[in-house]
Parts: structure tokens; sequence; C-alpha cells
């Protein structure tokens, strides 16, 4: 079983094997933490990016899937980029979401990533609740079988912070 762990801080800065992208489906590039990432981790990150859009990937990456690249000049050693669903009061997206987590802790595990930092995906330019999103964050990857050691959730903004502390299993 996996240990989550809850900081507050910027992801980019994290000292783990593999940090997770909020992406979109284009793969290349945006704003939020996906451009934190690109510019804090350079060009090869982006050149890796146009690789898996001109071979597997040329239709984009779905929203709910992930996949690997290189962390470029970031302290990690892979970027995991995942698509979250752009949340809907009408319909209900949080399979997708929940399958962001789920599919990023698979990816991790083929790549042999023990430690895994995560941003709260779908909250910022997505518009998804934080305290939903929080649930749905911490449910999914505490229930998803997984080598990875550490999940860290990495939150922006002392708000977001204590709102995954209140969604913590038995509380903050
Ligand atoms: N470190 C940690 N968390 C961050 C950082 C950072 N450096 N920057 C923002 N956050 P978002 P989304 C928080 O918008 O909602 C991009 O344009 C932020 O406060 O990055 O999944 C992509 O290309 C929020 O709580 O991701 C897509 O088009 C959370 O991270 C779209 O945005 C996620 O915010 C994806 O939107």
């Amino acid at each position: 079983m996996t240990n989550i762990t809850l900081v507050r801080g910027d992801i980019t800065e994290q000292e783990v094997d593999a940090v997770v992208n909020a992406a979109n489906s284009s793969l290349l590039g945006g704003g939020g933490v996906d451009g934190a990432v690109h510019r804090r981790g350079g060009p090869e990150i982006l050149a890796a990016c146009r690789e898996l859009r001109a071979g597997h990937y040329g239709r984009g990456l779905a929203a709910g899937a992930a996949v690997a690249t290189t962390a470029g000049r970031l302290p990690a050693r892979w970027v995991i980029h995942t698509v979250g669903p752009v949340f809907s009061a009408e319909e209900d997206r949080s399979a997708t979401l929940a399958s962001c987590y789920r599919e990023s802790l698979r990816v991790a595990d083929e790549l042999g990533a023990r430690t895994v930092a995560f941003p709260a995906i779908s909250t910022g330019i997505y518009r998804w609740p934080m305290a939903d999103a929080a649930d749905i964050a911490l449910r999914t990857v505490a229930t998803t079988p997984t080598e990875v050691t550490e999940a860290r959730f990495v939150l922006f903004d002392e708000k977001a912070y204590d709102t995954f502390r209140a969604a913590l299993p038995g509380g903050p």
C-alpha cells in the first residue's frame, strides 16, 4: 500500500521519481501546472511530447489516460502526463478523474517509479471543486494496488492543502 503525504508547494520543485502533469489532450503545453512543468523542465519535455504526438498519440491523449516522458531539467526523473476532465455540473465525470490517478500509478509502476508527486488534477483551469476533487483523488490513490511507496499530493495554496487534509480518510 502506498503512503499518502500532503505538502504545500510547487510540483516542479519536488524531489521524487516522477511528477504528474495536469496536461491537456494536445500534450503541447498550457497554463497552470502544465505551463510550470514545461517552463522549469525545459524544451526536452516538449520535444518528447511532440514525438508522442508523431507516433502512437497522433490524436492526442484522451482524458483519464496517462503517458510518461523525460522530466528534462526538473529534479524528478520522469513526468507522467495525464489529462483531467473539465468539470461539468450536468455530467458526472468523476470516473475520468479517478482514472487519471489510477493510470498515472500504472505508468509509474511500469517505469519503476517509487515516489510520485501529484497535483490536484482538474481543480484549476478545468474548474473541479476542490473538496470533491480531493475526495476522489485520495480515495482512488488509497485503493489502487501499486508498487509506489509514496504518493505525494502537492497543493499550491493553503486552502487547497487544508481541503485535502480534511478529506484524508480518518479526517484532518
Ligand atoms: N504546483 C502545484 N500545483 C499547482 C501549480 C504548481 N506549480 N500550478 C497550479 N497548481 P491546473 P487543470 C494548482 O490549471 O485544472 C493547463 O492549461 C492549481 O492551483 O494546472 O487540470 C493544461 O494545459 C490547481 O489547484 O490544471 C490544461 O489545458 C491545480 O494545480 C488545463 O490547464 C490544477 O490546476 C488543465 O487544467
